[in-house]
């Protein structure tokens, strides 16, 4: 997972009513209905100079000491161990797994000559998921470009971009595709934009004053709505080769995925109203409106104005219709503040666009490293989807507790979190939401971006400290394997977990 920074404010004690479902069974959701989880390339595979890979642009920032002093050159070793983590998916009972695939693994310029070895090693891991009867769920561009491209022509920036990734993502489709049923093309461009070109604290690391942290290049005013601009034409160039040479006999599907906070506004002010529209317009609006009626939102026009990317009449075509599904990242919730005073401002970037302050909230018991359960966000996401625009299929492609990661396995906290959020997606599909599958962030406790190994989301702990890097389940690994293999869950099966440590964590404890 990936955070945004610019949350502002931290407010305690704002009440939120909204029960999800509390007791329900896998039976309860549609038969297709699909439960996954999922890691990414950089994040998990390590091997990172090994079989012919060259440095993405997160190997050059977490080298630089960025990201805590850690790296991924082994993160948990899955190049390695992906028979065993296949093996430990099956066990758990995953219908689905959702990986990236490292583009400066399998073409280590960025273009031309494809890797062999990345090739089989992909190949590797889609035959080993296949025959375990999980189905691979692949994302092809997950914030790490091959440092080569950013090097030559600046990446994303520019419209060159839309060329090498289309041939990148042709030579996956062409390779892989015949196994692979669900592709997305980029994975939350709208936060990487603002993290990577405004904020400018991760990768490529541009920004300018007076916004950002103090980067050597880039421009915050312009530079994220051109490279998530450059994200659209490439996700439907891509789509539409897709749609013209392989999906007629590979029968797959290809999507993008969004990152989407729960909204509400802090009161009920007409302002703080308008200013949670406008926060869904900018945050969601700006991937979901063109790919769902083919420009910008209009109010990003209007603020954004002459720094906004115009799309031509044939762009803007290409980009309308060019998702067959959305992927939907979702962790927390905040309140939205009006900030319409920041329109006055001469040097405006994203957020000065969006004029709204993001209000955080946390209960005064939750530790500033969890989040708050607040299941009625998502279903609130899942309710706009619906209703703005036209309840297109969704894959809720991450969501989960974040914890410490050297704290315990008896991660009580990711149990309710997920508890809560299952149960509020299905409260979402009673009430008519197309949303077709689950996955929970992450399967193992992997190099996490920004916290190195300091944070940690998984189902199951991996000890760094053990040369074979052993992964023990948590008590979440238990709570999801008892709900994929169809047994009820309810307040009471989770009081039984809670009170079964001993049996559970007999081979490996902490504290
Ligand atoms: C920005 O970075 C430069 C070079 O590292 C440093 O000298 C300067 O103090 C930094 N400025 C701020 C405001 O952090
Ligand atoms: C950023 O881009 C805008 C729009 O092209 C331009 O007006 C502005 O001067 C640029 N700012 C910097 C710091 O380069
Ligand atoms: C806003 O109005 C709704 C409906 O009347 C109410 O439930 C809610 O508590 C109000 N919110 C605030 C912050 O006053
Ligand atoms: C906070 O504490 C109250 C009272 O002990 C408890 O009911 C509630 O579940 C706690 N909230 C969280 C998020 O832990
Ligand atoms: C259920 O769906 C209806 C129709 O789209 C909508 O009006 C209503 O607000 C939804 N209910 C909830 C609780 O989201
Ligand atoms: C986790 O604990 C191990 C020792 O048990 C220690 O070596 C490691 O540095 C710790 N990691 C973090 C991120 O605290
Ligand atoms: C608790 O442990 C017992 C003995 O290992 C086991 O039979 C039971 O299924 C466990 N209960 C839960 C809720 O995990």
């Amino acid at each position: 997972m990936f955070r945004l920074s610019f949350l502002l404010i931290i407010l305690l004690h704002l009440a939120v009513t909204g029960l999800s479902a509390d007791e329900f069974s896998r039976h309860d959701f549609p038969p297709s209905f699909i439960f996954g989880s999922g890691t990414s390339a950089y994040q998990v595979e390590g091997a990172a100079n090994e079989d012919g890979r060259t440095p993405s642009i997160w190997d050059t920032f977490a080298h630089e000491g960025k990201a805590q002093g850690a790296t991924g050159d082994v993160a948990c070793d899955e190049y390695h161990k992906y028979k065993e983590d296949v093996q430990l998916m099956a066990d758990t009972g995953l219908d689905a797994y959702r990986f990236s695939i490292s583009w400066s693994r399998l073409i280590p310029n960025g273009r031309g000559p494809v890797n062999p070895k990345g090739l089989q090693y992909y190949n590797n891991l889609i035959n080993e998921l296949t025959t375990h009867g999980i189905e691979p769920h692949v994302t092809l561009f997950n914030y790490d470009l091959p440092q080569a491209l950013e090097d030559e022509y600046g990446g994303w920036i520019n419209q060159r971009i839309v060329k090498d990734f289309t041939a990148y993502a042709e030579v996956c489709f062409r390779e892989f595709g015949n196994r692979i049923s669900y592709w997305t093309t980029v994975n939350e461009p709208n936060v990487f934009v603002l993290g990577g070109y405004d904020q400018g604290y991760v990768p490529p690391q541009r920004c300018s004053f007076p916004f950002g942290f103090n980067c050597s290049r880039g421009n915050s005013t312009s530079e994220p709505y051109m490279a998530l601009h450059h994200i659209l034409l490439a996700h439907a160039s891509a789509t539409r080769l897709y749609r013209n040479k392989y999906q007629g006999k590979q029968h797959g599907y290809i999507g993008i995925s969004i990152y989407a906070f729960g909204v509400v506004p802090l009161t009920n002010s007409t302002e703080d109203v308008i200013a949670t529209q406008r926060a869904s317009d900018f945050l969601i609006g700006w991937v979901a409106h063109p790919l769902m009626f083919g420009d910008y939102p209009e109010i990003m026009k209007k603020n954004v104005g002459s720094r906004l990317p115009v799309f031509t009449d044939h762009e803007s075509k290409q980009v309308k219709g060019s998702a067959d599904f959305l992927g939907l990242i979702h962790y927390s919730s905040v309140y939205i503040k009006d900030n319409s005073n920041s329109l006055k401002q001469e040097v405006r970037d994203f957020n000065a666009d969006m004029a709204i302050q993001l209000v955080n909230t946390l209960p005064d018991n939750t530790s500033a490293y969890e989040f708050p359960v607040q299941p009625w966000g998502l279903r609130g996401v899942l309710e706009y989807f619906k209703q703005v625009y036209g309840n297109p299929p969704i894959y809720i492609y991450e969501n989960g507790q974040r914890s410490l990661r050297n704290s315990t396995l008896e991660d009580m906290s990711r149990v309710k979190y997920i508890h809560a959020y299952i149960g509020s997606v299905l409260d979402a599909v009673r009430n008519g939401s197309n949303t077709r599958g689950y996955f929970t962030w992450s399967f193992l406790d992997v190099f996490e971006l920004l916290d190195g190994y300091g944070s940690s989301f998984g189902l199951y702990y991996v000890d760094l400290n053990d040369p074979g890097l052993k992964r023990y389940p948590k008590l979440s690994a238990h709570w999801y394997s008892h709900f994929l293999k169809g047994n009820m869950i309810n307040s009471d099966y989770v009081f039984k977990l809670n009170n079964n440590l001993s049996t559970l964590c007999h081979t490996h404890c902490f504290q």
